[in-house]
């Protein structure tokens, strides 16, 4: 059906949701325009003017027509905003079991990092029927990651993670393009994504043969940048410990709570006075310059790692 009508092929039930809102959309405008446009016809015709002395007689204000007019396009645009809202927010949630790949954007290219530390260009293997989650920022300008087979799209952002999330359920290979103008060879930036058999993913994961996982690089950027000097377990340390903190809230000094996420990390590590821990000064400088997008995710993925016995696979 979806070829039917020009759609790209479809890779994930989400898709088809999408397809399905879409196709109603359009058929309620055209239903509606087809109605509109046969009724103008009609009604210049019998009330057109017969004689040229002829004048309108002002009809009765007919309160029940009027009301009905009102009523069913009320409704019909309520059931197009929870349809749509459901479609939005089942997109924008990803599921907490999601499996999480890192996507890092740049003119103009895809750099992608799996946990196991096996690293992509402009190609993404995943696996079918798991819920995958792309963490994603930019090394430079917006831009933004497209998969048409999903029918969902997000911006690429500097500074910041965005979140994409899928759950392939067709095997095979589909593109997926930068969706913003993002300069020259804006129209370059795009790749393959591959979809395959778990257990067919997991040999392609071993076969990359990443040597380190991404935590155990981040080890060795934790050491190297001696972020240990300050973060120890011992309660006269200068910098809170790190183990265990994912995924819990976080005191703020001042008034708030916040989730410790990759943002949360993310901001933490390159401007640290944004969000001090409560009982703790402002001490610590500033990493911004340090490290790039790649090597904060993997000195993130260390982070996550801690105290959660993920460490190291
Ligand atoms: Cu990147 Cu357009």
């Amino acid at each position: 059906m979806s070829d039917l009508i020009g759609l790209p092929e479809r890779a994930s039930k989400a898709a088809a949701q999408v397809d399905y809102l879409f196709l109603f959309l359009i058929g309620v405008s055209l239903f509606f325009a087809i109605l509109i446009f046969v009724l103008i016809a009609y009604f210049a015709f019998k009330y057109r003017r017969r004689t040229p002395d002829q004048v309108g007689a002002p009809g009765k204000e007919p309160v029940a027509l009027e009301l009905t007019w009102m009523l069913i396009p009320f409704l019909i645009t309520i059931v197009m905003f929870a349809w749509g809202a459901k479609v939005y927010s089942d997109r924008f949630y990803p599921p907490e079991t999601a499996e999480k790949i890192f996507v890092v954007g740049k003119q103009w290219m895809w750099k992608i990092q799996h946990q196991s530390g096996a690293r992509e260009i402009n190609e993404l293997h995943v696996p079918a029927g798991r819920p995958i989650r792309l963490i994603m920022t930019s090394e430079d300008v917006i831009h933004s990651f497209f998969v048409p087979a999903f029918r969902s799209k997000m911006d690429v952002i500097p500074g910041r993670y965005t979140t994409y999330w899928f759950e392939a359920d067709k095997l095979g290979s589909f593109p997926f393009y930068c969706a913003e103008y993002c300069g020259t060879d804006h129209s370059r930036m795009k790749g393959r994504l591959i979809v395959m058999k778990p257990a067919a993913f997991a040999g392609w994961l071993g076969a990359a043969r990443p040597g380190e996982s991404m935590a155990s690089q981040g080890e060795k950027l934790f050491t190297q940048l001696a972020c240990g000097a300050c973060h120890q377990e011992a309660a006269t340390a200068q910098g809170p410990p790190l183990a265990g903190v994912f995924g819990k809230p976080r005191p703020i000094s001042g008034e708030k709570t916040i989730m410790a996420d990759e943002s949360y990390l993310r901001t933490s590590i390159l401007t640290p006075g944004a969000q001090v821990l409560a009982g703790y000064q402002p001490t610590m400088p500033t990493y911004q310059g340090q490290l790039n997008e790649e090597e904060l995710l993997q000195l993130i993925a260390y982070l996550r790692s801690l105290g959660t016995g993920e460490r190291k696979q």
